[in-house]
């Protein structure tokens, strides 16, 4: 007799802090430890090394170091988890900066087609609804598969969780697994009907030739 495994998704977890308490650092680790089986999330922890975009420096630095290891990690994961605070009504330089430099063309191209499912948390009222917002718009751009739904906004991020990491309210656990199961429903679907329906040939976008070469 032979056992059905479902496919194991790799998922690469990016929070928009560098900060060593971070309340978005925390709610990536809370996904690592209620993951469904079938997702294996796994924290990217090298974002400071990532230089400030500068295109006169673009050639030297697409392909070494910090934007290189980065690029690399982005294309071996079936999917992206970002978790951002909120700074000044949008997503942190750091999170924009990283996003820019994968955008850019290369000997591969990490963000194009890529699944993606966003959340946040910050000490404000509104749990980044607005960088979460700011987040998707780009990630748009980029012809990344952002899930539409559902979202995860954490606000009062210094209440949200206990001791142990955990977030305190269940209802904001729930949501968190549901988002995860959700996940890894929207990259079945991101590698199959998704890429074929969603594409048009014709268009002039690198996603339309991604799909058409499939
Ligand atoms: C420069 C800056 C701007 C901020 N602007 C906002 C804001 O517009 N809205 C908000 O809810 N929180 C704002 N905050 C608070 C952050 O969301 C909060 O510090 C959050 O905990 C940062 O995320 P972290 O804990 O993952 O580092 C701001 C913080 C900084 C440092």
């Amino acid at each position: 007799m032979t056992t059905h495994h479902p496919p194991r998704h790799r998922i690469l977890a990016l929070s928009g802090s560098l900060r060593r308490d971070s309340h978005n650092r925390r709610l990536l680790e809370a996904a690592i430890r209620h993951a469904p089986g079938n997702l294996q999330i796994t924290l990217y922890d090298d974002l400071a090394d990532v230089p400030i975009f500068n295109e006169d420096r673009e050639a030297a630095q697409l392909r070494q170091g910090g934007v290189r290891r980065l690029r690399e990690a982005v294309v071996n994961a079936d999917g992206l988890l970002i978790a951002t605070p909120e700074y000044n009504q949008s997503m942190p330089g750091v999170l924009k900066n990283a996003i820019d430099w994968l955008s850019r063309p290369g000997p591969d191209d990490p963000l194009t087609g890529k699944p993606a499912a966003i959340m946040g948390a910050s000490t404000g009222r509104w749990g980044t609804r607005l960088a979460q917002a700011a987040l998707r718009q780009t990630l748009a751009a980029t012809e990344s598969l952002v899930m539409p739904a559902p979202m995860l906004f954490v606000r009062d991020a210094e209440q949200a969780f206990d001791n142990a990491g955990e977030l305190r309210d269940p209802a904001m656990r729930e949501s968190l697994h549901e988002l995860l199961l959700a996940f890894s429903l929207w990259i079945e679907r991101a590698g199959t009907t998704a890429v074929r329906s969603m594409s048009n040939p014709h268009a002039n976008s690198s996603f339309a030739r991604l799909a058409s070469n499939q």
